[in-house]
Order: structure tokens, then sequence, then C-alpha cells
């Protein structure tokens, strides 16, 4: 809890280190990757650097953290503390790296602020900081401990490669030593570790499809402007060995209070689908009765990746059903984008959500139009999560 003393300069403080922190973390990352140049080789992603995205992410979350422990001062924002700590753990991180972020992120906030970082503020906001990391190190302390290792990555060799659609592979791994395997939660996800033209490690997450034991399966679309897609697609052959984390992931059936046994909606587009079949698959698995509804947007059936096995799984349920929308053919059930109150969603339903952004805030909004509360819509995001910053999404 954050002390007396410390809450009223945190809330007067606040609109200015949020207005500042655009300003303040480019310094940050340059300072500490000219300290520590190791951090981008295998744990920091340069594209989310250069883009800017994840850097906005990290420091904006502290101010996100701040307010809401101003306003709630007996809890913490568990949805956002818990979602950062499965991304941290998927990429390995270790509790001694938090006094380097501390270190230069703090050292980023006394040149932005100048004189207007008095002692009293630096000391409110490092006891921000330090409740936040200790929080999240408390969280990651508690995943590791449940993996059935005590690495963070181990060595995957490649074992299948097929296609499963226009730019989307769909790759088979086994494992490459002796490192026992996680089982994985539908809905979870791995970091995946591959070299990047330079010899740069790189980490990137893909969501684990549905597999046989003792495999990890994924399916990866060509991100053109990317940096690592293109080389998993170009050059990553069969027999290639690569190492990949644990799984990690908390938008799991359930994963987040109870859903109980109403309607369930899954709404995805693109490689969005990834979650969904994980998701049907697991409740195909448990011989779930319950209501499900598929909803995939895709631009025509050619580049809806795994629409087959999508459609096989939503078949095997007994109350299931797959609905299409395609923006540009007229394959689907509906022809443009997802349009809800033509669906009659039922407000007691359950809703996931997989795809774009702004596909994601669409679908959100008009489910909230229909009646579903905010707090039964939840969702993955393929990057950096930028929504928790600028939306109240979480707040409804
Ligand atoms: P990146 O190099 O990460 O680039 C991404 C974007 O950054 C580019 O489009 C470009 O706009 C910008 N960029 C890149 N380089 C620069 C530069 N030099 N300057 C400015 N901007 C730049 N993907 C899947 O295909 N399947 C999945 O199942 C899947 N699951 C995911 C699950 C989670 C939880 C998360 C977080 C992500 C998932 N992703 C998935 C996305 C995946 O992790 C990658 O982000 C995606 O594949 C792009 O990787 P990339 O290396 O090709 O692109
Ligand atoms: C990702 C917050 C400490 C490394 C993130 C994200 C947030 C965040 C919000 C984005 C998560 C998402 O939505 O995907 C924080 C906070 C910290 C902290 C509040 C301290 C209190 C650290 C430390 C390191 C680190 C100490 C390592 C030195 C990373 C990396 C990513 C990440 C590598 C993934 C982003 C990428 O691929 O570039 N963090 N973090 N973080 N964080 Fe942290």
């Amino acid at each position: 809890m954050l002390s007396e003393k410390s809450r009223p300069v945190v809330e007067a403080t606040l609109p200015v280190i949020a207005e500042r922190i655009p300003h303040i973390t480019p310094v940050f990352y340059r300072d500490m990757f000219a300290a520590r140049p190791d951090l981008m080789d295998g744990m920091f992603s340069r594209s989310s650097q250069l883009e800017g995205t994840q850097p906005r992410a990290l420091a904006g979350s502290i101010a996100v953290f701040a307010q809401w422990i101003v306003q709630h001062p007996d809890s913490y924002p568990e949805e956002v503390l818990s979602r950062v700590a499965h991304k941290h753990a998927s990429l390995g991180l270790r509790p001694e790296e938090y006094p380097t972020v501390y270190r230069y992120l703090f050292g980023a906030i006394a040149k932005d602020l100048g004189e207007a970082a008095t002692e009293e503020v630096v000391a409110a906001w490092t006891e921000v900081y330090w409740l936040m990391a200790d929080a999240l190190i408390a969280l990651e302390k508690g995943l590791y401990a449940v993996q059935a290792n005590d690495v963070m990555r181990a060595p995957f060799r490649l074992v299948r490669r097929v296609r499963a659609a226009d730019d989307v592979a769909d790759l088979t791994f086994e494992p490459a030593d002796d490192t026992p395997m996680t089982p994985a939660q539908a809905g979870q996800y791995v970091s995946i570790f591959c070299r990047a033209e330079d010899g740069l490690l790189q980490p990137r997450q893909f969501t684990l499809l549905p597999s046989e034991p003792g495999q990890r399966r994924i399916a990866v679309k060509l991100d053109p402007a990317g940096e690592m897609t293109p080389i998993i697609l170009d050059k990553l052959t069969e027999g290639d060995v690569i190492e990949i984390s644990n799984p990690y992931g908390d938008v799991t059936l359930g994963g987040f209070g109870d859903d109980g046994d109403g309607p369930l909606w899954l709404f995805s587009a693109g490689i969005g689908v990834t979650p969904m079949i994980a998701f049907v698959s697991e409740l195909v698995r448990q011989g779930s009765q319950r209501e499900v509804t598929v909803v995939h947007t895709a631009r025509d059936f050619a580049s809806w990746p795994l629409r087959e096995e999508l459609a096989e799984l939503v078949a095997r349920l007994p109350h299931g059903r797959l609905i299409s929308c395609t923006t540009a053919s007229a394959e689907g059930d509906h022809a443009g984008r997802v349009r809800v109150p033509e669906l009659d969603v039922p407000a007691d339903a359950v809703a996931y959500l997989c795809g774009p952004l702004p596909f994601m805030k669409d679908v959100r909004s008009q489910l909230v139009d229909a009646g579903v509360p905010g707090q039964r819509i939840r969702y993955e995001i393929f990057g950096p999560d930028q929504w928790m910053l600028h939306d109240q999404a979480r707040e409804e």
C-alpha cells in the first residue's frame, strides 16, 4: 500500500509524469541499452523499441498503476499485473533486473523533470515503482514455480512444417533435449527465440495450437514489415533447432474468474484465430455441453488460417456454431465486418476477442451496446498492450 506521505505527492504529480512519459521513455531506453546492450540479445524486441510501442507500454503502465493505487488504496490492478508478469516470465525475466530498469528510468525522469524532480517527488515515485516491481516479482516467482522444469527456455526441433493459409505456416516442434515440458492451458503462448539477420537473438510470442502430447505447435503469419516472421517463414526448415519458453498467458478459458457455463462467444480476425482453435479444441476434449459460437472475420476463405481445422472442431461440439464474415468475397455467412446486432448475442454471454486492435475495439463496443458487461469481454493482444493505457476497457 502506498504510504500516507507519498500518496498526495503521487496524486499531485501524476498528470505531469503521465504527460512526460513519451519524452522520458526514449532517454530511459537509450541509456539502458547503451549500458546493457545484452538486454537486446534474447530479451527485448528490437522492433518494439524502434516502433515505440513497448517503451510506452512499460513506462505507461507505471502511471496506470499509480493512478489505480491512489484511487483504490486497498487493491492492485490485478489484470494489468498478471498480463505483464506472464509476458515477463515467457521472456525469462529475473528479479535481479528490476534495479536496472529502476536506475535508468529514474535517471531519465530526473533529467526530464530537472528541478521539479525534488527529493520528495523521487521518493514517492520510487515507492510506486517498487510496489509494482515487488508485485510483478512475486507473480513471476509463482509462475516459474509451477513449471515442469527450472529453465527459462529449452531447445526444440522443427519436425513438421505445413502451409496453413496465404502467408501462414503451421509449425510443429518436439524437444531436442530431455527437459520436461510443462502442459499448456488452451489460449496460452510461448516465446520463441530465433536469430535475426545480424545474429541478434530475438523473442516473439506465438499462441499454442492443439498438438499431440510432447509437441509445441504454432501458426506464424508473415508480417512483411516485421523482422522475425520473414526469417521464420523463409529460413526455418524441418530439422532446425530453436529455443522455446515454457507456456504462459492468462487469457485462458475461465482464467480470470469463473466463466460459468453460459453461452460462449469467440470473435477473431486474421491470425487471431489461433487462441480460438485452442479454446474449441479444449472444449471438445472436455466434452463440453456449452453453447459456443465462433465468429471469424477474414478477407476471404483462402486467407483464413486453419479454417478447416476450426470448422471440424466446432462441428464436434454438440452446441457449437461457426459464423464467418468475409470482407473481400461473398464466401462467408455475412459480407463485411462483424455486426453484433445481427447475431443475437445474449446479455449473459462471455466473449473472447483476438485480432487487430481496431477490430477488437469495434466488436467490444458493439457487445457493450448489446448489453454484454465489459468485465465478461476478454481479449488477447498480439503485441504490447497499449489498450489498457488509452481505454477505459477494464473499468466498465
Ligand atoms: P516485428 O519485427 O515485431 O515488427 C512488428 C511491426 O513493427 C512491423 O509490422 C512494423 O510495423 C514495426 N517495425 C518493425 N521494424 C521496424 C523498424 N525498424 N522501424 C519501425 N517500425 C518497425 N503471431 C502469429 O503469427 N501467430 C500467433 O499465434 C501469435 N500469437 C501471439 C500471442 C501473443 C500473446 C503475442 C503478444 C503476439 C502473438 N503473435 C502471433 C504476434 C507475434 O508475436 C509477432 O509480433 C508477429 O508475428 C510479428 O513479428 P515480426 O518479428 O515479424 O515483426
Ligand atoms: C514488457 C511493465 C520491468 C523487460 C512489459 C510490458 C509492460 C511492462 C506493461 C508490456 C506487456 C504487454 O502488454 O505485452 C514493466 C514494469 C516494470 C518492468 C512496470 C517494473 C516495475 C522490466 C524489467 C525488464 C523488463 C526489469 C528487463 C530488464 C520487458 C520486456 C518486455 C516487457 C523484454 C517485452 C517487450 C518487448 O518485447 O520489447 N513490461 N516492466 N521489464 N518488459 Fe517489463
